[in-house]
């Protein structure tokens, strides 16, 4: 335990745990874009439904939802620690280095992104998770929860807007965690960046098509 807090109270202890946090919400990305994809189906409405009814029953959803908590707690903490060290270690850098040329424009929004990534899912828990945890009439169908929030125009917006955002953050957040932990190599960049394309383009899209189809089906 002492090891664990010394290496988390160094530069490089905390980047790991950003790192491996950031690549654990990745997966946890891909396993609930599969399960949405209910919604896509024919039959979506009883197809949604059974699947968002089955999850809550049961007990491994229940502790892998306790350690997915603690795995965005830690990365949201950890990641606002590493940027305020950062930002205190340069505080002049706008004035006396050009950004541009030293890093991207999406490895310098990574604070900004997040932070409107994080709104989001509280707006996001509150309209789903909560609603279909505490839900008071029995005759409770999630997908008319969905429905209801994706024909709204504004919501939508906010939704897609927070996919180009989580995709902006991926963009440099994916391939820096593999920077960080050492496998950036010359060998296994391409097939990190092109593995990358899927996590900063392709689900952050698929999300995001859910409640424009909404929009338009209905
Ligand atoms: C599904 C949501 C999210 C995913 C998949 C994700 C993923 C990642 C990944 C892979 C990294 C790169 C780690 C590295 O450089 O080693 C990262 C960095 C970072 N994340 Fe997230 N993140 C998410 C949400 C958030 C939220 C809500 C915040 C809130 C503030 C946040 C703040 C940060 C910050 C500040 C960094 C950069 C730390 C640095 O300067 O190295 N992230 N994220």
């Amino acid at each position: 335990m002492g090891t664990f807090t010394e290496l988390y109270h160094s530069s490089i202890g905390k980047k790991l745990v950003v790192g491996l946090t950031g690549i654990l919400l990745c997966i946890y990305l891909v396993v609930h874009l599969g399960g949405n994809l209910f919604l896509f189906k024919d039959d979506g409405v009883a197809a949604f439904d059974a699947y968002a009814e089955i999850l809550p029953s049961l007990l491994v959803i229940r502790i892998i939802e306790i350690l997915l908590f603690a795995v965005f707690i830690g990365h949201i903490v950890t990641g606002t620690l590493v940027w305020i060290r950062n930002k205190r270690a340069r505080p002049r850098q706008y004035e006396v280095t050009k950004p541009n040329e030293n890093s991207s424009f999406f490895s310098r929004t990574m604070f900004v992104t997040g932070s409107i990534v994080f709104i989001f899912l509280i707006v996001h828990m509150r309209s789903f998770w909560f609603t279909s945890r505490f839900k008071t009439d029995e005759h409770f169908s999630m997908f008319a929860t969905v429905k209801e929030a994706f024909t709204d125009p504004v919501y939508s917006a906010f939704y897609v807007l927070a996919m180009v955002l989580l995709g902006f953050h991926l963009r440099h957040g994916f391939q820096s965690a593999f920077q960080t932990f050492g496998l950036k190599t010359k060998k296994y960049t391409p097939l990190i960046e092109g593995v990358g394309i899927l996590f900063w383009f392709v689900i952050p899209l698929c999300f995001a098509a859910m409640p424009i189809y909404f929009l338009l089906k209905y």
